[in-house]
């Protein structure tokens, strides 16, 4: 039995990476500032056998009283929209990385044998694809909404190892790549073990429906539930991994173990691709309303990438990671739990937002 602290442990991830340690007899602490935009006015309930201990990454005494008695760390804390960082800089670097610079000040008072800290695609920026003579490249150009390569011709896109080189295209991205440095660079410093999983599109039971500014699943949803169309940005075949909330916490689980892990990074998705436009189609359908027809924006949001899916070669190898919930299973559960939820549906606000500054185009 372990001691983990999970930072961010209230949120849509944590509490399911929390209620999978107490499953297996961890004693689990989560530490989280319960802000209202993930949480709206009621706080998600905490999973049971699990300590929640409200405070801000950003508090050098609460984050240090934090760590008394932990073993192992699940780094999850942080603002997560992509938009809303382009505009909310100084909220998004504060919490990110000031966040994470304070974990790491007071682990080296009080050190834990491993830190696994939560990282993400975006920190590739465009993923990889193969040009027409079959050459993996990176992308060079834009076209119209696919990628052009040098010489003006189409690419396609092929899965995304952890070596591509980062290509950060956001502040979001941006802070992403630092909580990851910050935590591998000081673990490695300090003898303790660091490991970073960067995350594809994740979703499930438990994601913040009301949050315009995170995950499209959840956006979309919200729109359904509202009787609203949901708003598709570009031409709807824009391609992402979207991994089950489930399969990510196994994927931390097996993180906090594995031998070999540490100092390491780990693509964590499905290591399949779909088109956002078949993805709003198998949620009308799962949430039964086809008759609402998604509507296409041909609006590109700044900051967003065409196609990134992950290669989970790496982490299938040495994590043990092993994908199970198929998408088609994936989405009717999600459906069967968005039938009793209540959405407040932000959506069309977050796009105001974006467009008052120039960020949608
Ligand atoms: C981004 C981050 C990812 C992060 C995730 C959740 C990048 C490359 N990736 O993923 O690391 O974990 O946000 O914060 O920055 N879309 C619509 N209509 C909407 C909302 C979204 O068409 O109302 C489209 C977007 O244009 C995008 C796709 O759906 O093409 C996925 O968007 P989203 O769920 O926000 O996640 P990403 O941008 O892929």
């Amino acid at each position: 039995m372990a001691n983990i602290l999970i930072t961010g442990g209230a949120g849509f991830i944590g509490r399911h990476v929390a209620r999978a340690l107490v499953a297996r007899g961890d004693s689990v602490r989560l530490f989280d500032a319960l802000i209202a935009q993930v949480h709206g006015a009621r706080a998600n309930s905490i999973p049971a056998g699990a300590e929640l201990v409200v405070g801000d990454m950003r508090d050098p005494a609460r984050v240090a009283a934090a760590l008394d008695g932990v073993d192992q760390v699940v780094h999850l804390a942080a603002e997560v929209g992509v938009g809303q960082s382009m505009y909310e800089i100084e909220r998004y670097v504060a919490a990110n990385d000031l966040g994470t610079a304070v974990l790491m000040q007071a682990l080296i008072a009080r050190p834990v044998r491993r830190v696994v800290v939560a990282s993400s695609m975006s920190i590739y920026g465009e993923g990889l694809y193969r040009d027409a003579d079959g050459r993996i490249v990176e992308a060079t150009r834009p076209g119209r909404w696919d990628p052009l390569d040098e010489s003006g011709r189409p690419l396609a896109p092929v899965p995304t190892p952890e070596d591509k080189r980062p290509s950060l295209a956001s502040v979001y991205a941006l802070t992403k790549y630092a909580q990851e440095r910050l935590t591998l660079n000081v673990c490695g410093a300090y003898g303790m073990e660091g490991v970073a999983l960067r995350l594809f599109n994740v979703y499930g039971p438990g994601q913040a429906l009301s949050n315009p500014y995170t995950g499209v699943l959840a956006i979309f949803a919200a729109r359904l539930l509202n009787g609203r169309a949901p708003l598709v940005f570009e031409d709807g075949r824009q391609r992402r991994d979207f991994i089950h909330v489930s399969d990510v916490a196994a994927a931390f689980l097996a993180a906090l173990d594995a031998p070999g892990a540490a100092g390491q990074v780990y693509n964590i998705g499905s290591g399949e691709s779909r088109d956002i436009l078949d993805v709003a189609g198998a949620l009308a359908q799962a949430v039964d309303r086809l008759d609402i027809a998604p509507e296409l924006t041909g609006q590109r949001r700044a900051g967003d990438i065409r196609h990134c899916f992950a290669d989970i070669s790496k982490a299938r190898a040495e994590l043990g990671f092993a994908p199970k919930t198929a998408f088609a299973a994936g989405v009717a559960e999600l459906a069967a739990w968005l039938r009793e939820q209540s959405a407040e549906d932000g959506a069309e606000q977050a796009r105001r937002e974006l467009q008052a500054r120039g960020l949608v185009a």
